[in-house]
């Protein structure tokens, strides 16, 4: 049997199947983030690690694991924080969590986008301040979302999954990759732009200030993918001089983004902490997913989900 050492509360009886098998269960009591000396700490001696993408496993971490480390499971569908092709060297095996948090995702993405359109932040802020007087033709004026363009970075399962949605609100809809549209194409002609690419060396700062600039002045732009795809600095910039409309970010970097971080001085901004999964049902089927994925790799068996 094997000893996993869990580096994140898991849902309620989360790691229960894992107890059932008989492996001996670590807990992180204290559900803070481990430092890098402490996922080596965990790596040894461990059979597996059953982590987030709050832990960055590194080949250090993966080498405190000796020949003892078989797999590691991440409760997220990301996985740009573990180095799998140093996982693969070492033979360790790599899961994640897809498919169960889609719907979770692109709903959040769909909020942001309403959110940010329509001034939502901004219009609740005033009735919380006493600030709201007599309805007036010319107050509260938001962005139309139906029948508006739609441009999606990242046409997998959750950019799929948001285009449905989109299809509801009678939305043009544009997206790079097969099929798709060049992506200096889809920012010039976007209303709202989403972005559901993983974060790779391809895509780190993919929406920098050159592709900012050419976003519509009236675009907004919808990030729940990963912070490193855009390029916040920039980002400031457009927003603070006007040239788009908004931008409501689910992930930022770092996470989590400091109150006093210059990125929150920018108008028209909206930035929630990394909640696109975070519903009780999804962040439940996740842990299960992870559970077995590791269940499976320290039976030898195949994972359900397994990064290959
Ligand atoms: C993921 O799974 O990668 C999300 O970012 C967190 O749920």
């Amino acid at each position: 049997m094997g000893r996993v050492v869990v580096t994140r509360r898991l849902p309620e009886g989360g790691t229960d199947p894992l107890v059932t098998a008989g492996h001996e269960v670590v807990l992180n009591d204290e559900d803070v983030a481990f430092t890098k000396l402490q996922l080596c700490g965990a790596a040894r001696d461990a059979d597996a690690l059953l982590g987030a993408l709050t832990d960055r496993i590194d080949d250090d971490v993966l080498a405190a694991g000796g020949t003892r480390l078989r797999v590691v499971a991440t409760v997220a569908v990301g996985y740009d924080n573990i180095d799998v092709s140093a996982a693969r060297e070492r033979g360790i095996r790599v899961g994640n969590t897809p498919d169960v948090l889609t719907g979770a995702t692109a709903d959040l993405a769909f909020a942001l986008l309403l959110a940010i359109a329509r001034g939502l932040p901004e219009a609740a802020d005033s009735v919380r301040r006493g600030e709201w007087q007599t309805w007036g033709p010319t107050a509260y004026l938001g962005r139309e979302v139906h029948g508006a363009t739609l441009g999606i970075i990242g046409m997998g399962r959750i950019g799929r999954a948001v285009a449905q949605r989109a299809a509801g609100f009678e939305m043009e809809v544009l997206h790079t990759g097969r099929g798709g549209v060049p992506l200096l194409q889809l920012l010039a002609r976007s209303d709202f732009v989403s972005i559901h690419c993983p974060l790779t060396p391809e895509t780190h700062h993919l929406i920098n200030e050159a592709a900012l600039d050419k976003m519509k002045p009236t675009a907004f732009l919808i990030n729940t993918a990963r912070g490193p795809i855009v390029d916040q600095a920039a980002l400031r910039r457009a927003l603070t001089e006007g040239e788009i409309a908004g931008a409501a970010l689910d992930v930022t970097y770092p996470e989590p983004l400091a109150g006093d971080d210059p990125l929150l001085t920018a108008p028209n901004l909206l930035v929630v902490p990394h909640i696109g999964s975070a519903t009780g049902a999804t962040r439940e089927q996740m842990a299960t997913v992870a559970v077995e994925n590791l269940l499976a790799a320290l039976d030898g068996r195949p994972m359900p989900d397994e990064v290959s």
